[in-house]
């Protein structure tokens, strides 16, 4: 079966997880602000889940229309034949968003849509009442500029949730931010990887997935996996085509510090749930006393920001501390994640570029040092999805 999927991410991300799903089979990409959609098969499904670092979900795109009445939006999802993944025991809720569009009432689109889908299943299965008590069927909406999406989801729990994190520092990056930060670092297998800063190890591991080839959620479950639509086969399938292309590259290390010594553990930790440690170095150090580790070739971090941890005025302090620390020399490509605008100036150096990136709600800048100018690919078509 043919289907088109679509891939929430971070603001920022949008291209980089484009070229991710052309690795992954994806066709016919287009990329819109906060997500990539994209066509494939069955086959794709499973390995967008698996391989896609930076998505937050996969979701199958059904429908998308506009609807600024309600009876609109009742036709509009009454026409998708839900029956064609949906049973007649199956559970089928609905949840979304609206945002800058005449339907801004969340429940009343919920009841909406609800009703439209058991009309739809009460047509086709001749039966009034559904009990949904076998295998679930996460549905959602996102109604933006009164466009409606209406989509199935296949992940289940996050795509972030790789399974190597059970616990974390007081501050920690989001998995598919720090992949993507990897991805725009371009880590590769012959890169030494360092992180002054780094709390549960996320930039890390995230760093040797890509320079391992590692499929981040590899060896996770996902929604779809009890679905009878997908070859139940497949998931192993696609998950040892995977494993194969894993390489190990003798050259490449990670060191990580930090301040606490529980971070310093936790990193540890992490970095052996997710099967990494054995490149790893960490050790506890403030920034104070930081100097380059052997052939470092490429700094990344996430500092305090003065949001969650330290005052502003003493995370500026730590920029500067920084700069002094972390000199921009040759053959080192150095990335820092903050949401400081003056950063350049505490830091001491201006950045050679620097990429808008949402940490969550916030606004961050990722400030790149010693990178040579990209080829930018500006072939991907961007639309309005
Ligand atoms: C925003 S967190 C980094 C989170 C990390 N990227 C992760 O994914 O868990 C900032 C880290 O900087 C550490 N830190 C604060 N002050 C420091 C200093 N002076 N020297 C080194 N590390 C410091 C904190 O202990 C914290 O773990």
């Amino acid at each position: 079966m043919q289907f088109r999927f679509i891939a929430p991410c971070h603001f920022g991300l949008e291209k980089t997880l484009s070229f991710e799903v052309k690795k992954a089979g994806g066709e016919d990409v287009e990329v819109a602000d906060g997500k990539v959609c994209f066509s494939g098969d069955e086959r794709v499904l499973v390995r967008a889940n698996m391989s896609l670092s930076g998505a937050e979900r996969v979701g199958i795109l059904l429908a998308r229309f506009k609807a600024v009445t309600f009876e609109q939006l009742f036709q509009g999802v009454k026409a998708v034949p839900i029956e064609q993944f949906v049973g007649k025991f199956d559970r089928f809720p609905i949840k979304g968003y609206s945002l800058k569009s005449k339907l801004s009432s969340v429940p009343a689109c919920q009841k909406i849509i609800k009703k439209a889908m058991v009309e739809r299943m009460r047509s086709v299965y001749k039966i009034g009442y559904f009990q949904e008590t076998d295998t679930l069927y996460q549905f959602s909406f996102s109604i933006l500029k009164d466009e409606v999406c209406f989509m199935l989801d296949t992940s289940g729990e996050g795509l972030h949730k790789r399974g190597y994190r059970r616990f974390s520092n007081a501050a920690p990056i989001k998995e598919t931010l720090a992949a993507g930060i990897a991805d725009i670092a371009r880590v590769r297998g012959g890169d030494v990887v360092c992180d002054p800063f780094c709390g549960s190890g996320t930039l890390l591991i995230e760093s040797a997935y890509k320079a391992l080839n590692i499929a981040p959620c590899l060896n996770r479950e996902f929604s779809a996996m009890s679905w009878s639509i997908i070859p139940r086969e497949l998931w192993d399938e696609v998950r040892s085509e995977l494993k194969e292309k894993e390489r190990d590259c003798p050259d490449f290390k990670l060191y990580g510090f930090d301040i606490d010594p529980q971070a310093v553990k936790l990193t540890m930790e992490n970095a052996e749930k997710a099967g990494v440690a054995k490149y790893l170095e960490v050790s506890c150090r403030d920034i104070a006393d930081f100097t380059y580790p052997e052939n470092a070739s490429c700094i990344l971090c996430n500092p305090p920001y003065g949001e969650r941890l330290l005052d502003k005025e003493q995370a500026q302090r730590l920029y500067k501390i920084m700069g002094e620390r972390m000199p921009v020399t040759d053959g080192k490509r150095i990335f820092v994640i903050t949401p400081d605008e003056k950063f350049e100036e505490h830091f001491g150096s201006k950045a050679d570029k620097n990429r808008k990136l949402y940490n969550g709600m916030l606004m961050c800048r990722l400030y790149q040092y010693g990178v040579p100018p990209l080829s930018v690919r500006r072939h991907d078509k961007v639309s309005n999805i």
